[in-house]
């Protein structure tokens, strides 16, 4: 192992020990945050040279060799050593290496404490775009489907038994909103994490001259943090990102469910293309749904990575504790799953069908219309609580006479039930007119997916 000088080296004596060496380290996974170290620092420099502290020439150099590096470790041309620990020292002793004296100053009023908490923000507010990005994508997929099937009813289930029923547009605009609270979320936690940290030093600020506001804005933060004992170890954002993380999991996962269970047999609801589906190594007719399998394993990843966050953060002493380092495995491991689990499902979602006939066809199961008999019973005088018995008495008559549905009990049966109850009854007995009728705003019928339709449209394109 190369040995590379450290500023340590006058402080403690002889070699760090190999495996000291190797459990310390965090370069081999905070590397990916090298363009946000140099652009940092590049403010830094240009503000310590605003403020007189290095000269314009040595922000100058310092601009020019961090540039380079960028270039080079970008090119993957950059030789990483284990012993500089983190994207920071390796970054500055290549600093050092490559312009001299005026790399020695570029840490002035500096700590890897307040450096870190800013690449971490800088690296999590490009992070946020993406996601956003990808949710939206997503969002537009499922409303492109939902346009298809305006008019196409299916059950809407609770407990996973037959309720009601509801357009499979109003089903896929279900999780357009699920998804759009998880968009605004993020966006909260995205301004909120917008604070910069820089000049907080090591835990209490510095006896230079530092403007932090410059800084602060050159990278484009909305302001500063304004207590330095707090910027130094805050990771709320983290633990926050991480929970908007997983509430998009936990949404894509209730996607995932409900499609591997109408791809079975049993439902037959969906189909999804064959590129989105694998076969069995044993079984030559199978076609399973291993992507929306793996969507739904992967949110245990995301999950994980909430509760280690937490778990990091509890009861950790003021200020900066090097167990924060391990903040970033947690919260790139959470942004790289959720963002590959959205592209998946946005693909999923384009490239799935729905069996609009086969669902059709099984509408009379389950009495979904009971609910709109009731109703129709309110419509007639009858107190709903009086209703609900009413139907629940003709439901238990149609499965004593094997009846199917509803409308196969005959006018008198209806009659004995109930003597408010007219020949029109039979207009309200089937699933896609009880869709048809709905009448409250965002209800689960063909108008109100129509009215979510063109709202989404307009917010999607804005956003
Ligand atoms: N690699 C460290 C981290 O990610 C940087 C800060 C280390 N600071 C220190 N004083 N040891 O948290």
């Amino acid at each position: 192992m190369t040995k590379q000088e450290k500023s340590w080296e006058k402080r403690l004596s002889g070699t760090a020990d190999e495996l000291a060496v190797e459990f310390v380290e965090s370069l081999s996974y905070d590397r990916r945050l090298y363009k946000y170290d140099i652009a940092g620092s590049i403010a830094h420099a240009e503000m310590l040279a605003e403020r007189k502290i290095i000269t314009r020439a040595e922000a100058a150099d310092i601009k020019k060799g961090l540039l380079e590096i960028g270039e080079q470790i970008a090119a993957g041309k950059f030789t990483f050593h284990k012993t500089q620990e983190d994207i920071h020292m390796a970054i500055e002793s290549a600093l050092v290496a490559k312009v001299g004296d005026a790399g020695k100053k570029l840490h002035t009023g500096r700590s890897r404490n307040d450096q870190v908490a800013t690449d971490i923000r800088l690296w999590m507010r490009d992070e946020i775009e993406i996601l956003l990005t990808r949710m939206t994508q997503l969002q537009i997929a499922l409303v492109r489907q939902a346009e298809k099937y305006i008019d196409d009813v299916m059950p809407a289930y609770t407990h996973l038994q037959r309720a009601q029923p509801a357009t499979i547009a109003s089903y896929l605009l279900s999780f357009v909103e699920m998804l759009a609270r998880d968009w605004s979320r993020l966006k909260d936690c995205r301004d909120r994490l917008n604070v910069c940290p820089l000049g907080s030093g090591a835990v209490a600020g510095s006896t230079l001259p530092l403007d932090r506001e410059m800084t602060a804005k050159n990278l484009g933060f909305a302001d500063i943090t304004y207590n330095s004992i707090d910027a130094v170890s805050d990771r709320d954002f983290c633990a926050e990102f991480i929970f908007c993380c997983s509430l998009i999991s936990a949404h894509l996962s209730r996607l995932a469910e409900d499609w591997i269970l109408y791809t079975s047999a049993e439902f037959s609801f969906i189909r999804t293309d064959d590129a989105y589906c694998t076969s069995s190594s044993m079984m030559p007719q199978k076609r399973n749904p291993d992507m929306l399998e793996l969507i739904r394993g992967k949110t245990g990843a995301v999950y994980g990575a909430l509760v280690a966050m937490l778990t990091i953060l509890k009861a950790q002493p003021s200020t900066y504790n090097r167990d924060l380092q391990e903040d970033k495995i947690h919260v790139f491991a959470a942004a790289d799953t959720t963002d590959a689990c959205l592209q998946m499902a946005a693909a999923i979602v384009s490239h799935t069908a729905f069996n609009t006939k086969r669902i059709a066809d099984g509408l009379d199961e389950g009495f979904l219309d009971a609910t709109a008999l009731a109703e129709y019973l309110v419509r007639k005088g009858i107190p709903f609580r009086q209703a609900h018995g009413i139907v629940g008495g003709l439901v238990a008559l149609c499965e004593k006479e094997d009846k199917k549905k509803l409308g196969d009990l005959s006018i008198e049966q209806f009659k004995a039930a109930c003597d408010k109850i007219e020949a029109d009854v039979f207009e309200t007995l089937n699933p896609k007119g009880v869709c048809q009728s709905y009448k409250t705003a965002g209800s689960a019928g063909p108008d109100s997916a129509k009215a979510q339709i063109v709202y989404w449209k307009g917010k999607l394109k804005e956003q």
